[in-house]
């Protein structure tokens, strides 16, 4: 149980999952900073490359985390307690993470936090205002996970449909590394697409119920791409807008559907969307449409929250500390961590 009476106190939180290093500091809910260092190592590789990524981790963690305390303007010795992602993600790069806010909270006798990376992004929709009430329903959409999520409490969360196969993420950057553009390809893909309309008509996923799945797509687009090459070498340089606005608008039809559909199964009229892939514009422009036309009530955390970020992983973490759910010394990453509210 929460306990609103409890004070919440001063909290460093670290984010290491993926490929960004992260470090902010929450103090009685309010975030005083959020640090995020991003790796360029992975752009040619098309994909994060795990053993580059907790390399940079290494490298990124001391001046992000110095640099997170000198934007609060605290000192290490005036933080109550040590936040951390235990999972899901990278093991290497959870491990820097875990272990550094181990040896900080070891160091200094404060306990230590463990956070659900994926618990976490839902939970970003409570740094700012306005915050939806409970309950209300959450699409993660991110590089490695689809969750269609019911939220029935901050930390009771109930995963009702999800993706069979890749992310919706994953279908922006697979399909951006096939049009020649550098990892990740989302944002690309975004900017891209505001040149060009989607005349290509990708086919939709087929999988019913609340389950997503983005393989298809993909392997529509290479043997698209494939296919028009050989009538004309110049076909991607010539249609790059039009086939990223294709693209884009079939990952965001097929998540506004869904999300729609699980609201109307589970009588919600408040959703958020939260991850890496609802910073994009299409989506958000297109989910706030269904919304409106259906007199639902959208939530959209701010771009810096949305992508992977320890303020999220904060905030989750102040939830944690007013329950009194601390971790022992010993808690070690967890690369495929799952919910522990999880009804499903
Ligand atoms: O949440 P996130 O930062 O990291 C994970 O936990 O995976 O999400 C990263 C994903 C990448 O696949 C990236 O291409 C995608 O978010 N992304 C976008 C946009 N910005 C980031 N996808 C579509 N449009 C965007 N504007
Ligand atoms: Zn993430």
């Amino acid at each position: 149980m929460i306990d609103e009476t409890r004070q919440s106190g001063t909290i460093l939180a670290i984010e290491s999952s993926c490929d960004d290093t992260s470090c902010a500091v929450m103090s009685g809910g309010k975030i005083l900073s959020n640090i995020v260092a991003n790796q360029d190592v992975h752009k040619n590789f098309g994909g994060v490359v795990p053993e580059l990524a907790s390399r940079a981790h290494l490298s990124h963690i001391v001046p992000v985390v110095d640099e997170a305390l000198k934007k609060a303007g605290l000192k290490i010795g005036q933080i109550d307690a040590f936040a951390f992602t235990r999972g899901p993600g990278l093991l290497g790069s959870l491990i820097v993470g875990a272990q550094f806010a181990k040896g900080l909270a070891l160091a200094t006798g404060k306990p230590l936090i463990e956070v659900n990376h994926m618990e976490a992004h839902i939970l970003a929709h409570f740094i700012d205002e306005p915050k939806p009430d409970f309950p209300f329903l959450n699409l993660t959409v991110s590089g490695g996970h689809t969750e269609l999520v019911v939220m029935r409490g901050p930390l009771e969360q109930e995963l009702i449909g999800q993706t069979l196969d890749d992310a919706a993420g994953e279908a922006f950057d697979k399909c951006g590394k096939m049009m020649g553009l550098p990892y990740p390809a989302g944002p690309a893909i975004d900017k891209l697409a505001k040149e060009g309309s989607p005349v290509y008509p990708f086919p939709d996923s087929k999988v019913p119920g609340l389950d997503f799945s983005f393989s298809g797509l993909k392997t529509a687009v290479l043997y698209f791409i494939s296919d028009r090459i050989k009538e004309n070498p110049d076909f991607l340089e010539e249609n790059k807008s039009d086939l990223a606005a294709s693209i884009q608008y079939t990952i965001a039809k097929t998540l506004v559907k869904k999300t729609l559909l699980a609201a109307g199964k589970e009588e919600l009229n408040d959703i958020a969307i939260s991850g890496g892939v609802s910073v994009n514009s299409q989506l958000r422009e297109m989910m706030r449409s269904a919304c409106q036309k259906s007199g639902r009530m959208l939530f959209l955390a701010s771009p810096e929250y949305c992508t992977d970020n320890a303020a999220m992983i904060a905030m989750a973490a102040h939830f944690k500390f007013l329950q009194g759910d601390f971790a022992e010394l010993n808690a070690t990453a967890s690369p495929r961590l799952k919910r522990e509210s999880a009804a499903s």
